[in-house]
This record gives C-alpha cells, structure tokens and sequence, in this order.
C-alpha cells in the first residue's frame, strides 16, 4: 500500500471514506499496484500505450486522424447485458418486475468470491470523475475502481476526471463508488489477452440504497465505463426518485428558428434508436439550426422560476458507428477525426476506421472487427453492429456554447420515441403531462444490437429506461406524474411522441429521418409557440399534412397520409397489450395511468363508429 499513501500525500485534499474504500477493494482483488488517476494529458497517453503494448489497440493512420486508436474487443463482450444486469435493493419489490433481483448481502458474498484475486498481474486504477460540470449543482462525483486501462481512457473523454474532482469532493463530501473487474486475474508468466474478459460471468449490480456499483466480467461500454449508464442512469434515478428531480436516457438538443429564438427539447429514444443523430442533426429546412447539449444523457431539476433545467452529464459521446456517415451525421463524423477511440470497426489497408454505412461504396479491402481479412464479397459484417466510438463532446462543431452552464438550459418539449415499423405516427402531441407520462409508460421498440440479445424483437420500453432504471418502474412512473405537479402546466415542458422508423409492405422506411426530422422539430417548436394547428385525435394531437413544413421534401402525399395517419384497429389492437403490460406493475401502477388507457380505449371506440 506504499504506493497509495505516497500517491494520497501529495493530493491536497484526502477523503478518508474513499481511501478506505480503496484500501479495502485492494485487499480483496489483490492487484500488483494501485494507480490515483489526476485526469492528466500523460495519463491519457499512457493508457493509449498501455493498450498498443498489450495489443488491445493499434493506432489509427495519425495523418487520417490524429491521436486516436482502433480497439477490438472480445465476441463474447461487445455490449450491454441486460441478462446479467441487477438491482440489489433490500427489497426486491423495490427493484420491481422489470429488473432481474438479488438480495444486497447475498449478492455481494457471492462476487466476493469472484473478486477475491481478480486483480492479480495487473494494476488497479482509481477513477475521481464528476457526472456533470464540477461544482454544478446537478452534478454528482463518483469514484471508479478498474483493471482496465481502456475503461480509464474512456472515462477520460467521457466524464471529467482528475484531481479537481478529489478536491470537490473534499474531506468527507459523498460519491458513488463503482468498483469495476474484467475478471481476468493474470499468472506470474501468464500472457495477456488482447481483451481480458470472463466469458462465463458476467455481474453488473447495484445497490441503489448503499450508491454502490459492482461490475465484473465485461469491458465493454455501459457494463464497465460505471460513470454512465449504472451511475447517471440506475443509481441518479434512485438519487433522483429520493431528491425530487429526474435522471433520465435523453439527449438535449437546442433548436434556432430563423428568427433566432431557442427551444431545447431532450429526446428519450432507446438504445440505437436515434439519439445521437438528433442531437446533432442539420436541418434540410432553410434558416433553421441546431446545437447539441447532450447525445444520451439528461438530469433535470426545476429551477426557482419553475421551469425545468436539463444538463448533461457526461463529457463526451459513446456513438453507434454503424449508420454514421457524412450524409446522415456529418456532425459526428467531423468529431471524430482526432482524439477519439473505435472500438470494433474494421480497418481501411491504409490505417483509417471504416464501417457499414459510412460510405457509398464499401472498401476493397479490409480488416474486419475479428481481425481476419474482409473483402465486400464476404457476405459478414465488417464492423460488429455494436461498434462505437469514443470522443470528446468539446470537438463536435456543432456543441452549444452553453453545454457546459452548471445552472442547465430550460426545456420546451420532452420527446418520447422508438422503433416502430407499424402502427404509431410520426409525431403525436400529448394532450397534458399526465397523458404524455402514459405515453413514454407505454412506450415501444423493436431490440437493437446495443444489448446482447436478439435484435428486432418488440418490446415495452418506457421511458427508453426499461434497462437503466434503478427502482420500480411503477414508482417511477409515479414519479413522473410528481414531477408535473411541482409546477403550473403552463411551465412545463410539452410532451411529443415520434416514429422515424414506419415501414411499408416491402420493409422500406416511409420517412426519410436523420436531417428531415428538423421539419417535425418545427412543427413542435411552432406548437410551443402556439403558432402551427393540429389535429385532436383519439390518441393525441397529430399535424395535419398542411401544418407540417414538407417544401422541398420528395415524399409522395399517401405516405405522408399514412405517417400522420390514425390507424384506429391497430391501435385498438395495442390496447390490451398495454393492459397486459401495465399488469405487472400490480399496485404501483399510478391510477392515472389506468384513466389514461381507460380514456384511450374510449375514444377509439368512439374514432371507429
Ligand atoms: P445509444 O448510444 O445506444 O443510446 O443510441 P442512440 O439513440 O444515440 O442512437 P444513434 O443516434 O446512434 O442511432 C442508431 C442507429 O439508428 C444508427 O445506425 C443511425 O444511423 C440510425 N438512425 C438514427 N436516426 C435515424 C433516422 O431518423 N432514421 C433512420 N432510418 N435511422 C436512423
Ligand atoms: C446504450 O446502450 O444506450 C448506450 C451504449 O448508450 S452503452 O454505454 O454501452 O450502454
Ligand atoms: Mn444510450
């Protein structure tokens, strides 16, 4: 432990519960060294090496793009796992039907055993990181414990971390503790893996009441970087359950009209349902623009004026590569042309990063994500569907200047979203905030490749947070409906629904997405102005053709019909399964949420006859 009191002493402020923790976690998973992270240039590069070395990483061609690297995981680890992901409340009625549960004491005695050693041949890291801008009062610090070096890279870009944040914290300030294992213990003249995993156990657990993270087994993405999804989303929803604001799975985009009002809207859309995309999308209407605030991430409180503030958390992007490319996203590819890491794309024979969709024409050539060589007649993907990369939320041209405002930005709308190749219309307008509660409750989506399990498969996913909250999700729909009570209505945030994803017969998207979705963010920013008519129906407020801005858009009028379309049997057809859905909830479920299906139920009836 020398090397921890010397690393402490020189520290100007010591928090004598972390050093604790820390002395404890190494006592457990016995690693050769302990290393106090202060968040510096040095430090980064010395991961990035550290990782060439082991051959987890390769440079990318420093003249495609500077100071970055390409990482191939492990194919047993190369997303989320929801199978393995636990809630370890004291009472598992707490964690609710729709998280897996373990008993806190039980849960922790048994990965005792697996982190006993686990560290073993490799070092461990100390992580000070601070989820939203230091000394904001959102933000909230968290310290990470890992083996891994990639993690400490990538929390490096995407939380602030360093020795700031050990002085924030001060002496006896409080802080989430993650402790985080790929569970790899190395042998005296074992030789490393490229990427250290434990193929057969996996744990990502928290213990809501304690604000503790366990993650053991994985490396990858939200499973290990602990700043995001198990501490800015599982445990901040319980902070924020307990507090009275809202952790939540949202980007926050800024919308300018040519006139040059703002409105900032959040967006919570599922996992690779189209975040990222419309944080920083280019509107294809003329005169309008938009900055981005966050891309996954939203923590929102009232302010004094009683207008709800949003900030984002994190400090950079984990994006979906996949599908990213100058047409769809130029905003993002332009972020990512220095200081960045890829972690599963393929390798251009010239030492770039290449992945599906990226451009028109796939190479001749190249390395695919398994590191085999990958030639367009191989009939795989080259880049694994999962595939992110790292980078700093600072370099994307389009960031707001005021991303980083401790106080937040105030939001104008809340949209709800997802993959949905029938049935729901383009945009729908709750009629209050206890009906737009009812429609993030009944939210839906087809599965992703950013959790390991079968993509396409329909699913309830509330909120987009049916995988990251960390309570009953019947108590956070309660939640929700608390929340709108705090202030008048006429101050809070609208509430939307959106489907870019309607398909044809023939599977083929009815609505062109990515920038033309600027022509549904006017018509809403229009709605929150009361400037732009819509149509009341059975299931909310849908635009007609005509208050929808469709100039210049090549979109024949009966698919325009048939996005803005009420499909009355269809949605009759939902009802049920909404009832079925909300059944689990048993008496968590907020009543209001019954009258909501109730009141639906009705005027669809009603839309038929
Ligand atoms: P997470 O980081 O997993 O939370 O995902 P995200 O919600 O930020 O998703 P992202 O914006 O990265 O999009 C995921 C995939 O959906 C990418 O392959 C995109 O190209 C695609 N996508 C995004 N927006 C649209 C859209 O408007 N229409 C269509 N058809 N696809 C889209
Ligand atoms: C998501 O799955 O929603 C992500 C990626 O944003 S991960 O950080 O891996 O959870
Ligand atoms: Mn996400």
């Amino acid at each position: 432990m020398a090397s921890l009191t010397q690393t402490m002493e020189a520290e100007s402020t010591v928090n004598r519960q972390l050093v604790r923790w820390v002395e404890e976690v190494a006592r457990m998973c016995k690693p050769e060294g302990v290393h106090w992270c202060n968040g510096s240039q040095a430090e980064y590069q010395g991961m990035l090496q550290l990782m060439t070395l082991a051959g987890t990483a390769i440079p990318v061609n420093p003249e495609k793009r500077p100071n970055s690297i390409l990482v191939r995981s492990n194919p047993a680890d190369v997303a989320r796992v929801e199978d393995c992901t636990f809630i370890c409340s004291r009472s598992q009625e707490d964690a609710g039907p729709t998280n897996h549960w373990e008993d806190p004491a039980k849960m922790k005695a048994k990965l005792t055993g697996y982190y006993t050693g686990c560290m073993a041949g490799r070092t461990m890291f100390v992580i000070p990181y601070s989820m939203g801008p230091i000394g904001s009062p959102i933000a909230k610090i968290g310290v990470e414990i890992t083996d891994s070096p990639y993690v400490v890279a990538n929390m490096h870009i995407m939380s602030r971390v360093g020795i700031q944040v050990l002085d924030a914290l001060g002496e006896d300030g409080e802080f989430v503790r993650g402790l985080h294992s790929v569970g790899a213990p190395l042998g005296s003249n074992e030789q490393d893996s490229t990427w250290p995993c434990n193929a057969e156990h996996k744990y990502i657990c928290h213990f809501p009441e304690t604000r503790e993270i366990w993650s053991y087994g994985s490396g990858y993405g939200g499973n290990a970087l602990l700043g995001k999804k198990c501490h800015a989303l599982r445990i901040a929803s319980v902070q924020a359950r307990d507090e009275g604001w809202m952790a939540e799975h949202m980007l926050i985009v800024k919308v300018i009209s040519p006139a040059g009002q703002v409105k900032y809207m959040t967006g919570a859309f599922p996992s690779a349902c189209g975040k990222t995309n419309l944080a920083m999308l280019i509107p294809t209407i003329p005169g309008w623009k938009v900055e981005t605030v966050g891309d996954d991430i939203a923590w929102m409180k009232f302010g004094s004026d009683g207008r709800l503030y949003a900030i984002n958390p994190e400090y950079g992007f984990f994006g979906v590569a996949p599908g990213t490319s100058m047409k769809s996203n130029a905003n993002a590819m332009l972020t990512v042309t220095k200081n960045s890491i890829f972690t599963n794309c393929a390798m251009t024979p010239d030492g770039d990063v290449w992945w599906e969709g990226m451009t028109d024409d796939k190479p001749g050539e190249l390395m695919d994500w398994l590191r085999r060589p990958w030639t367009p007649g191989s009939g795989r993907k080259a880049a694994h569907p999962n595939a992110r990369f790292t980078t700093p939320a600072s370099q994307c041209p389009v960031i707001a200047p005021e991303w980083q405002d401790p106080k937040g930005v105030p939001i104008d709308a809340i949209l709800f979203g997802g993959r949905r190749a029938g049935v729901l219309p383009l945009v729908t307008e709750a009629f209050n905030w206890e009906h737009g509660t009812f429609l993030g409750a009944t939210a839906s989506s087809e599965t992703t490749a950013a959790a390991a399990g079968k993509v396409g498969q329909l699913r309830r996913d509330p909120m987009a947070m049916l995988p990251f909250c960390g309570y009953n999700m019947g108590d956070y729909f309660a939640h929700w409906l608390k929340m709108g009570a705090k202030s008048e209505p006429s101050k809070l945030p609208k509430i939307y629904y959106v489907n870019w994803f309607r398909q044809d017969e023939r599977g083929r998207f009815l609505w062109p997405g990515y920038g033309e979705n600027s022509r549904v963010l006017k018509w809403i920013f229009e709605r929150c102005e009361g400037k732009v008519g819509a149509k009341d129906t059975a299931i909310g407020r849908v635009p007609e053709p005509a208050h929808l801005d469709t100039r210049g858009l090549d979109l024949p009028a009966a698919n325009l019909a048939k996005l803005l379309g009420v499909d009355v049997e269809g949605w009759l057809a939902e009802v049920p399964l909404i009832k079925q859905h909300f059944a689990q909830f048993g008496s968590h479920l907020p009543e209001a949420m019954n009258r909501e299906l109730e009141g639906l139920a009705k005027r669809l009836r009603s839309a038929k006859n």
